[in-house]
């Protein structure tokens, strides 16, 4: 037969489980970037990745960028070429860039820029800004971007 534990050690393992928890959190909100924006990848997928914007093409003329960062993460944007779409969010750890207009992106977390094709200028971000599927409601209508599927960066609507 077991001997039943004392009431001081069965109060105690509880507290010491909880304080290893409590300290674990803890240590992972220390690390770097441990308090940033989760990375996209370690976010769910949009049940609803198609993301009607409020804009038509005719509407968007060269270096006009609208911010769909609340919408879907995402600039609306336009060059010599067309209509594009860039994602908002940074290659670096997920935190939302901020458009500087014809210049390009920033991003708060650590400083890294991107130009207004979202190529990296300025690390520590690796990689571009991805492009995202631009097609138009119907047609000559509202412009819809589909946050789900990436485009080759020379893409135009
Ligand atoms: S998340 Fe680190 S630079 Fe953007």
């Amino acid at each position: 037969m077991t001997p039943k534990p004392s009431e001081d050690e069965a109060t105690i393992q509880p507290r010491r489980a909880f304080c290893a928890s409590l300290c674990a959190l803890m240590a992972a909100a220390a690390l770097p970037g441990g308090a940033q924006t989760p990375a996209s990848a370690e976010r769910p997928p949009d049940p609803h990745p198609l993301k009607l914007t409020e804009a038509t093409r005719a509407q968007m003329s060269p270096g006009r960028v609208l911010d769909y960062r609340k919408l879907g993460a995402f600039y609306l944007m336009a060059d010599a070429l067309g209509v594009f779409a860039l994602t908002a969010v940074c290659t670096h750890r997920g935190c939302l860039v901020l458009s500087e207009g014809a210049t390009g992106f920033g991003c708060p977390c650590h400083d890294s820029a991107y130009d207004f094709q979202g190529e990296v200028t300025e690390g520590p971000a690796q990689f571009p800004l991805k492009h995202l599927a631009v097609t138009e409601a119907e047609p000559g209508g509202l412009l819809q971007v589909d946050v789900s599927t990436t485009v080759p960066p020379d893409t135009r609507l």
